[in-house]
């Protein structure tokens, strides 16, 4: 199969995690006779230094066209005192809605014992489900501003049936793969939104009698999935919620520096670690590429490419019970840098 794959590498460690995962892509390429074709644009700080805008035209025009995009991270404190609309992150999010991509599948997969995570380890034992997040509406993209001569500020949260149920399907679609089960996290004691979302979930449950539907509060939700993670199977969940949930569940694992996503939109996805640009680790060859390398993995899935996919899977497997791992994950004395993670992953790969 031939594929053109937009890079957006981004900014902190993004450069350093794409290279690896790119270069592992390369070798599921080279093995099943795959063509990639990658080209670079820009989002973030860099576009903003570049182009004075944190998301040029060209690069939402190009990700349009390809055939799915690779995203590393943004953000850097530098830009804090930037206005709404100017930082790193709203080139982000400018991508996700321009591209529509309404539906982002975070799996939280705990794939050793072998992590640094402060959690009870007779509770990580087959821990593995599935956020999804909705990720073109809510809190983030209502109305925002500032009354009362800027000292009072707001943003609303809107979701319409329609954006429920979109997401809502494909929760469903997916629980039925898996453990039947879906959980739709909210704030139904309080939020007018939450009410609509249990009500639209609910209907969609109807066509999907197999799958046992669960509803629960997110205050209760942030705790149970610390206390109780083998509990869930499909977590269903709006923009906010998700945001939150992922990085705390991505402590069960060991490290935010694991947890991959994919970002599905009705004809375009973007592929996209969780975690964040980490500035501090930048250039030091020490970031964990695994996040990324896994969205790759979410990508090749996404194109049809399973057999490749659980190779790619069982390399990282391989990797992390081999303990070459990154500092995030196993001790110092023993770590291994970013390069040599995506060695070994390569190495894996074109030995099978
Ligand atoms: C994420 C990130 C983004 C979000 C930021 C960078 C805007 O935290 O993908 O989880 O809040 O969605
Ligand atoms: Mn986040």
């Amino acid at each position: 199969m031939n594929k053109n794959i937009s890079v957006i590498e981004g900014d902190g460690i993004g450069p350093e995690v794409i290279k690896q995962t790119i270069k592992v892509l390369n070798s599921i390429a080279k093995k099943y006779n795959h063509n990639f074709f990658y080209k670079k644009y820009f989002v973030g700080g860099v576009a903003i230094e570049k182009f004075g805008n944190p998301i040029p035209e060209k690069t939402i025009d190009a990700c349009l066209k390809s055939d799915a995009i690779l995203f590393g991270c943004v953000g850097d404190s530098k830009y804090d005192s930037y206005p709404r609309g100017k930082r790193p992150e709203d080139g982000l999010l400018k991508l996700r809605k321009k591209m529509n991509l309404f539906c982002n599948i975070r799996p939280v997969i705990v794939y050793s014992k072998i992590n640094k995570s402060p959690i009870k380890k007779e509770l990580l034992d087959g821990v593995n489900f599935v956020i999804y997040r909705e990720l073109t509406g809510g809190i983030y993209f209502g109305e925002k501003g500032r009354s009362n001569n800027g000292n009072e500020a707001f943003d609303y949260c809107v979701y319409s049936k329609k954006e429920i149920q979109k997401i809502g399907e494909m929760a469903f679609k997916a629980a039925i793969k898996r453990k039947n089960k879906v959980t739709l996290v909210d704030k139904a004691n309080v939020l007018e939104t939450s009410r609509l979302w249990r009500e639209t979930v609910k209907e969609i449950g109807l066509d999907y009698p197999n799958v046992y539907l669960d509803f629960m509060y997110i205050d209760n939700a942030a705790m149970q999935i610390i206390l109780n993670p083998k509990n869930f199977d499909i977590i269903l969940t709006d923009n906010m919620f998700g945001d939150i949930l992922s990085d705390e569940s991505s402590v069960i694992t060991g490290s935010l520096g694991l947890l991959p996503s994919a970002s599905i939109g009705e004809n375009k996805s973007m592929f996209e670690p969780i975690h964040g640009s980490y500035p501090k680790a930048k250039n030091k060859n020490i970031a964990n590429p695994l996040g990324s390398i896994l969205s790759g993995s979410m990508m090749l899935d996404h194109f049809g490419m399973h057999k490749e996919k659980n190779l790619l899977e069982e390399a990282v497997k391989n990797s992390i019970e081999s303990k070459i791992c990154t500092t995030d994950i196993i001790d110092s004395d023993f770590s291994s840098t970013t390069e040599e993670v995506g060695d070994y992953i390569v190495k894996y790969i074109i030995n099978q």
